[in-house]
């Protein structure tokens, strides 16, 4: 289940909201523009699975997300636990970053931490198996996979070119507290 904490974007230190009610988080969300849906993240997949085999495994809400929102393409991102160059591959989407179109990511397996950054808040989504985040195009943000990265999102496009990252020069990121990834996950 997704976890919500939302931050005034000048206190890192006492959040406004920490919620895992699915209600109160959907809530929050919502009044923030911000798309989050459960999903199911069935089937198991192998441990040696490739794009290809991800993609066949869930083609059907594939198809059914690109026929309702318009997405033209979709890939895969496996991060299995163990990957090497965890901490660089982890430093890659920490800084705060903007894009032309929305980011939209279906966690299949493993968890990560979402934080957007709007309306002088820090919305910090935790997203696990299961969860369909789409962050809105424009929107500032940065993404924190963990020290122990586990984790496999099916990404989806709008445009060939939409999804080149933005720096917007904030150090903001590094004053908000880390995702320290989930035990057992
Ligand atoms: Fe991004």
């Amino acid at each position: 289940m997704p976890h919500l904490t939302v931050y005034r974007e000048h206190d890192a230190v006492r959040p406004e909201v920490i919620t895992g009610d699915p209600a109160v988080l959907a809530g929050h969300l919502a009044m923030a523009g911000i798309l989050l849906e459960r999903w199911t993240a069935e089937p198991v997949l192998p441990a040696d699975a490739d794009t290809a085999a991800v993609l066949s495994a869930y083609a059907a809400p594939i198809q059914r997300l690109q026929r309702v929102r318009g997405y033209q393409s979709v890939d895969v991102v496996r991060m299995p636990r163990g990957t090497p160059d965890a901490a660089a591959l982890r430093a890659k989407f920490l800084d705060e970053h903007t894009h032309t179109e929305d980011e939209a990511r279906f966690f299949v397996e493993g968890s990560g931490a979402f934080y957007l950054h709007m309306d002088g808040r820090v919305f910090r989504v935790v997203c696990e198996a299961g969860d369909l985040l789409s962050v809105p195009a424009g929107t500032r943000h940065w993404f924190d996979m963990g020290p122990e990265p586990h984790l496999t999102a099916i990404r989806f496009f709008t445009r060939p070119d939409g999804w080149v990252a933005e720096s917007t020069g904030d150090p903001i990121s590094a004053r908000f507290p880390g995702y320290e990834g989930v035990v057992n996950a």
